[in-house]
């Protein structure tokens, strides 16, 4: 079954009380120590789109299951809309923009654009966030039934899902062929 995200009520023992009943919560995003000072009922993918403004996370729906704001918590796919920014204090998480290295995509991205796994791209962040979750832990030759089971928590309206599963196959080869090259 796909991931879930995991919210978390309580606030990080570490992240900072401040005047005005706002918290100071730093992490790590794509790379680079940020921080920013928000309310404790703050969700991961407010902190990422309005105080970092990175806003290639999208939030499509309210109740946990488009899987437009997946995003890498400490390497792991999760649903950034039902996790509390507090709860991510010391975290390392990673989002779209931060996928692509050296000015190139990512292999994933590369295999969305290859395969045409889009239409409106508003779910695809997520479905690339996801897709290499996918491949990181299902392994990087994935079947047709593997890839549509572990994409139950990514919802399309557009594309019919076709391109989108021929894509994600194709990344996730081409990210073992990357890897395979590496070592
Ligand atoms: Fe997070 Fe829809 S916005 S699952
Ligand atoms: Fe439009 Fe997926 S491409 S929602």
């Amino acid at each position: 079954m796909f991931f879930r995200s995991k919210s978390q009520p309580e606030a990080s023992a570490s992240a900072q009380g401040l005047a005005g009943g706002l918290v100071r919560v730093a992490m790590t995003v794509n790379g680079k120590a940020v921080s920013a000072d928000v309310e404790p009922r703050t969700l991961l993918v407010h902190y990422l789109r309005e105080h970092l403004r990175l806003t290639g996370t999208h939030v499509g729906c309210d109740t946990s299951q488009c899987g437009a704001c997946v995003i890498h918590l400490n390497g792991k796919a999760v649903k950034s809309c039902t996790t509390l920014a507090v709860s991510c204090e010391g975290a390392s998480v990673t989002t779209i923009e931060g996928l692509a290295q050296g000015g190139k995509l990512h292999p994933m991205q590369e295999a969305f654009r290859e395969h045409h796994g889009l239409q409106c791209g508003f779910c695809t962040p997520g479905m690339i966030m996801a897709a290499v979750d996918i491949a990181n832990r299902k392994g990087t030759q994935l079947d047709e039934a593997t890839i549509r089971h572990e994409l139950e928590g990514n919802l399309c309206r557009c594309t019919g899902y076709h391109n989108i599963v021929a894509a994600v196959k194709a990344g996730a080869a081409a990210m073992g062929g990357m890897r395979q090259a590496a070592e």
